[in-house]
């Protein structure tokens, strides 16, 4: 495993980061917890120092069985835990809050669930419009002066709303969607983060695992992933054919295609970590070589094509 400092932390995080949203069950249905946790064991074993979770996931669920088995295993302090708050489900149906009181009780919430007693990132899930950023700093420096949090980052944020909140407090890390076929943040955000030195770690570096390479042509992708366009019909047929021309590409430099498609997110200049999404061991086992294969820069402009192309005919058979 490789690890790089997260932005000007002093976090060394590994590359691969494993990501609890699969402990969702509104969008990914129930996930087993014995085969999700022995994933985390793996990923340990495999040199994964870096966790990404949310107290929404799950409402909860996903932060209460990552602490259960940290203090059962006796592995909290072999992990950096990031964790996430914006989505109040404490307060009647489930709302945007990043209020100043709101934010120290879901803080306090998270450290229970979690049963630590710090968070090593503290992340805003996503823009608040309503909610001056003033409230947000404040909450942030009593968290900082408490000890409870040793870190703050965002995610889902353009560089104007990162802005309104850097001169406020210091935003150590972006938490963007980045992949082969979801690359908006190359013209913006990743340039900005590299020019301030924000860690970046991508979510959804297997576009939620349509990038994993199991599906084909006449694959039929049920859930909530079936909606969107290239996971059903001639949207999916036209990135499952991609798929097949990448792996031959894999195959010639040694990687499969979730190792593949993991690295060339991992081989921008500004990605720090790939958070993976991960339901059971072989999903960590299958991506953690894309932390140092190598990958040059024509094959990576080569990939990029391939799928710009593939997309673009993809969203526009969807039409
Ligand atoms: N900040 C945000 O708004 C936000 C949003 C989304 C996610 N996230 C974070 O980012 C993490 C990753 O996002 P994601 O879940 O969308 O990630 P992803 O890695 O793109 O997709 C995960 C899915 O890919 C498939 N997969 C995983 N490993 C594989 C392997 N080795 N080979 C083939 N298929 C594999 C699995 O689905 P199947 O096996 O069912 O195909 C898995 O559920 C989340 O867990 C969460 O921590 C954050």
């Amino acid at each position: 495993m490789k690890y790089t400092r997260l932005g000007k932390t002093d976090l060394d995080v590994s590359r691969i980061c494993f990501g609890c949203w699969q402990l969702s069950p509104s969008f990914w249905g129930e996930v087993p917890v014995g085969p999700w946790a022995d994933s985390v064991r793996a990923a340990l074993e495999l040199g994964v120092n870096f966790i990404d979770t949310a107290d929404a996931y799950g409402d909860g669920h996903a932060e209460t069985e990552l602490g259960k088995l940290l203090k059962q295993d006796g592995t909290r302090d072999q992990f950096i835990i990031a964790t996430k708050f914006y989505w109040n489900f404490a307060d009647g149906p489930r709302h945007p809050d990043t209020t100043h009181d709101y934010i120290l009780r879901a803080c306090e919430a998270s450290l229970q669930r979690l049963q630590t007693e710090r968070i090593d990132l503290y992340q805003i899930h996503a823009w608040d419009a309503i909610t001056r950023p003033d409230e947000v700093a404040k909450a942030f420096h009593q968290l900082k002066q408490a000890g409870k949090v040793r870190w703050f980052g965002v995610s889902n944020l353009n560089p104007e709303q990162m802005d309104l909140y850097r001169s406020r407090f210091e935003v150590s890390c972006l938490q963007p969607p980045y992949s082969l076929v979801a690359r908006d943040i190359e013209a913006r955000e990743l340039p900005y983060c590299l020019n301030h030195q924000i860690g970046v770690i991508n979510y959804s570096p297997l576009f939620r695992g349509l990038l994993g390479g199991n599906y084909k042509a006449d694959s039929t992708i049920t859930g909530n992933r079936a909606k969107g366009p290239l996971f059903h019909g001639e949207g999916l047929r036209i990135i499952a054919a991609a798929i097949e021309k990448a792996k031959t590409i894999g195959a010639e430099i040694g990687l499969t295609m979730p190792e593949l498609a993991m690295r060339w997110t991992l081989t921008h200049p500004a990605i720090t970590s790939a958070i993976a999404g991960v339901r059971k061991p072989e999903h960590i086992k299958g991506v953690v070589k894309a932390a140092e294969a190598p990958l040059d820069q024509r094959t990576w402009h080569q990939l990029a094509g391939l799928f710009a192309q593939a997309k673009a005919e993809a969203l526009a058979a969807a039409k």
